[in-house]
């Protein structure tokens, strides 16, 4: 329907303005929540380098930890983070930030990688929450 297609573009015009303009945001995407199964994860519209990971339980990764836990995850080292997903040997860093619903359910998360280590700071955090409250807002 037309409210899908115009969230899906938007998801990916914003993954596109993102890994565009800051340098070291390296894969910028979207994990939307499973429709069918509502405890997994589903790669969305995502700008840089193909992954392997489409589906993504809840728990498992650092997107899936952030869709449990429901609160914006950083990882300054993924070297360092056990129940880590590798989609690219050049990440060194990642963070995800959750997309909620009017009622608090979790719908999807903006998920960033970044080939260098330690590079989000609160302002980032910040940023990345307010796009995600304003998709929510607009489609969910
Ligand atoms: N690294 C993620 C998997 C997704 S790729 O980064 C695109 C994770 O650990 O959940």
């Amino acid at each position: 329907d037309k409210n899908y297609n115009d969230k899906m573009s938007i998801l990916k015009l914003i993954s596109q303005m993102l890994s565009e303009r800051i340098p070291y945001y390296n894969w910028v995407g979207f994990y939307l929540v499973d429709e069918a199964e509502s405890n997994s994860l589903v790669l969305g519209p995502f700008v840089g380098e193909p992954t392997e990971h489409k589906k993504i339980k809840f728990g498992q990764g650092i997107c899936g930890q952030a869709a449990s836990t429901k609160t914006t995850f950083v990882v300054d080292d993924v070297s360092k983070e056990e129940n880590y997903l590798s989609c690219s040997p050049k990440t060194q860093a990642e963070i995800v930030v959750p997309i909620f619903d009017k009622n608090g359910n979790i719908v999807g998360e903006i998920d960033i990688d970044s080939h260098e280590k330690a590079p989000f700071d609160q302002d980032d955090r910040s940023f990345l929450e307010a796009i995600a409250k304003l998709l929510s807002e607009r489609f969910w």
